[in-house]
């Protein structure tokens, strides 16, 4: 006998089953690399991953996963305010704020958590916060939960219009802070958020810029340092947010980069700060062992240019139509979430993966493959991975 719940969700999964939008993991049996070894399908090419840098299987960011956790154990079984928090979390804390360029910096278990804490934590029923439309959904969360917390007004501005966001800004004059939320990179366009202009309209409406550089750290400007640094606006923007869960060794955890004061502000007051573990030290240890990786090694950055705009250029010599960018997320466009999982499916067949993502979390009829591209991608693989497109880019009349 099911309970009421059960009864309501078990046809809603055999609807996505008989609509061809059903998620299928798929179980990895060798670390995340250029080519993985995937249950059932053997060795496969990876083009789904946020693995820009290729950190998360380098050698020295594994020794030091496994040294941490030889020093410090598996973790202090509480949170940090109540049981001691670990040296390696200050160590860390300290590199992500050098490489944003913030005096502080303070981690959390995910961004998802960081996105959660800045606007739930630091707004009050005075404030206002405006969101991009196109913001990831840990954005669009934490917008929700601090009105629902903090009474605080929001707003979401049309994707990227600064001419929305100025007369939003205007309207809320009155509101005592003002708070403006991007992502750095919108993870599925691939675009950049044109930080000059928002740092400017920041300014003139005496607005907090927040910007979320999940999947810019480590991948936009000269040296990986993020968006602020691709637009030459290092110690510009007023708090960033990121993860350690992508191009800083693809672990899991986020950070908070800004003021020492707005960083103490949430040591003392954000909720998952206070009421959840820590991140584990092994995972502190392998993130800060990337992030030195990354000061040391600027070449991988080069190298992740220089591949996303092999396999950009490639694509359109192939007739595809990707989303114009210069960033390292190429989608292309393919509209039924169908046809999207369908074409991931037929890709998967060939030996690559690259996922297909459709409505909710892409608008409705504008589904998609998105292909991420790592420093660590031999030409070989984006080779054979090209072939690949150009075969089921025939087969679904796509070219
Ligand atoms: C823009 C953006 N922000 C936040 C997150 C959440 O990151 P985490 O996995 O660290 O919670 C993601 C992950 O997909 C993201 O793309």
């Amino acid at each position: 006998m099911s309970n009421p719940l059960e009864q309501r969700i078990a046809p809603q999964l055999e609807q996505f089953i008989a609509e061809g939008t059903y998620k299928r993991l798929n179980y990895l049996d060798s670390p995340q690399a250029p080519r993985v070894r995937m249950e059932g399908r053997g060795e496969v090419i990876i083009l789904s991953s946020n693995n820009y840098l290729g950190l998360s299987n380098e050698p020295a960011v594994v020794r030091a996963g496994k040294e941490g956790l030889d020093r410090f154990g598996a973790g202090t079984a509480s949170v940090r305010f109540i049981c001691g928090t670990f040296t390696v979390h200050r160590s860390l804390e300290a590199a992500c704020a050098r490489l944003v360029g913030t005096p502080a910096a303070l981690s959390f278990v995910s961004a998802w958590n960081a996105n959660e804490a800045v606007p739930g934590t630091l707004l009050t029923e005075e404030d206002l916060v405006i969101s991009d439309q196109l913001n990831h959904a840990s954005i669009i969360d934490g917008v929700r939960l601090a009105k629902a917390i903090t009474k605080c007004q929001t707003a979401v501005y049309q994707h990227g219009d600064l001419a929305d966001l100025g007369a939003k800004l205007t309207a809320a004059r009155h509101r005592r802070v003002k708070m403006v939320i991007t992502d750095g990179i919108f993870s599925m366009e691939g675009s950049i958020a044109k930080l000059p202009d928002l740092v400017e309209l920041c300014r003139k409406h005496d607005a907090v810029l927040v910007v979320d550089d999940s999947h810019a750290t480590g991948v936009l400007g000269k040296t990986g340092r993020g968006t602020a640094e691709h637009f030459g606006m290092v110690g510009q923007v007023d708090i960033i947010t990121s993860t350690l869960g992508k191009a800083l060794g693809g672990a899991a955890g986020g950070f908070v980069a800004a003021s020492a004061e707005i960083c103490d502000y949430l040591t003392q007051r954000a909720r998952p700060q206070l009421f959840s573990n820590a991140l584990p030290p092994t995972v502190a240890a392998s993130s800060l062992a990337s992030i030195e990786y990354l000061e040391t090694h600027p070449e991988r950055v080069v190298a992740l240019r220089d591949n996303a705009r092999y396999f950009r250029d490639q694509l359109l010599g192939a007739g595809f139509k990707p989303l114009p960018g210069e960033t390292p997320i190429i989608p292309v466009i393919l509209g039924e979430t169908a046809a999207a999982i369908r074409m991931s499916d037929l890709l998967l067949a060939e030996g690559v993966f690259v996922t297909g993502f459709g409505y909710p979390v892409v608008p409705q009829g504008q589904a998609r493959v998105r292909c991420q591209i790592s420093a660590t991608h031999t030409r070989d693989d984006l080779d054979q991975a090209l072939t690949a497109f150009r075969k089921i880019g025939r087969q679904l009349q796509l070219i």
